[in-house]
């Protein structure tokens, strides 16, 4: 089979990355995981007091943005990729809700996008690339292979997630996570650059009925008709 660019868009926690990370391990193809850049950014505005509180000094951000260096490393010990930001593994930190509350705000401004965007196209260039994000299909792949756009119920996404965070230790609660799933929709789909948006050729994948095995077995049998 022919090596291809898979993109996978959608609305956030609604499990893109759990698809695609299982899809990349079988085919061997790299797995770009677009939002943890995104998250990474944030978390760096943050602790360079860049970002405070909702108040982001641009040009500060502007003229950072060259020093800012975001990579996916895989050790032996782990089975997925994990982001680094300026050399130090950050994974951990940036799925925190504190980093989840600001990503919005960050993710929308169009230099970051396309800083962003620019790494992602270096990164996928040689095809055998499964990334998922908001724009891959729309902005970043358009002329991907095979595109997939993902959605659920905010109330199913919002569980999901949540399961996630109190499995990592946080003491967060359904409200909060709800409420943050709901406000990213809104941010992600009205922003001026690159909002979230189903390509007009993209699959739509409506998980909220579906479990992990069934959706592998769907998602398998889309890329077998891309790839042949
Ligand atoms: O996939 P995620 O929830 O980790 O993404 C975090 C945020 O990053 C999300 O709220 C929107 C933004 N994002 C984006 O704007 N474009 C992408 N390609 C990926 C994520």
């Amino acid at each position: 089979m022919k090596k291809i660019t898979i993109a996978v868009d959608g609305y956030s926690s609604c499990g893109k990355s759990t698809m695609a990370k299982a899809l990349a391990r079988k085919l061997e193809y790299i797995y770009i995981d677009t939002g943890a850049m995104y998250r990474a950014v944030t978390l760096f505005c943050m602790n360079s007091g860049i970002l405070q509180g909702d108040k982001i000094d641009t040009e500060r951000l502007e003229k950072a943005l060259p020093e800012i260096s975001i990579e996916f490393r895989t050790l032996p010990e782990e089975n997925a990729p994990q982001v680094y930001l300026n050399g130090e593994c950050v994974e951990k930190e940036i799925r925190s809700m504190r980093v989840s509350e600001k990503v919005s705000l960050v993710s929308a401004i169009p230099s970051v996008r396309e800083a962003m965007v620019k790494l992602q196209r270096e990164m996928g260039a040689k095809k055998g690339v499964i990334m998922d994000g908001r724009d891959i299909g729309t902005t970043v792949f358009p002329d991907a292979e095979l595109k997939i756009f993902v959605t659920a119920s905010p109330e199913i996404r919002a569980r999901r997630r949540l399961d996630e965070l109190k499995a990592k230790g946080s003491a967060v609660t359904f409200e909060e996570v709800l409420k943050n799933v709901q406000e990213r929709d809104y941010m992600d789909c009205h922003r001026e650059v690159s909002p979230l948006r189903k390509a007009d050729d993209a699959i739509t994948l409506d998980n909220t009925c579906m479990t992990i095995e069934q959706q592998d077995e769907w998602l398998m049998q889309q890329y077998r008709k891309a790839a042949e």
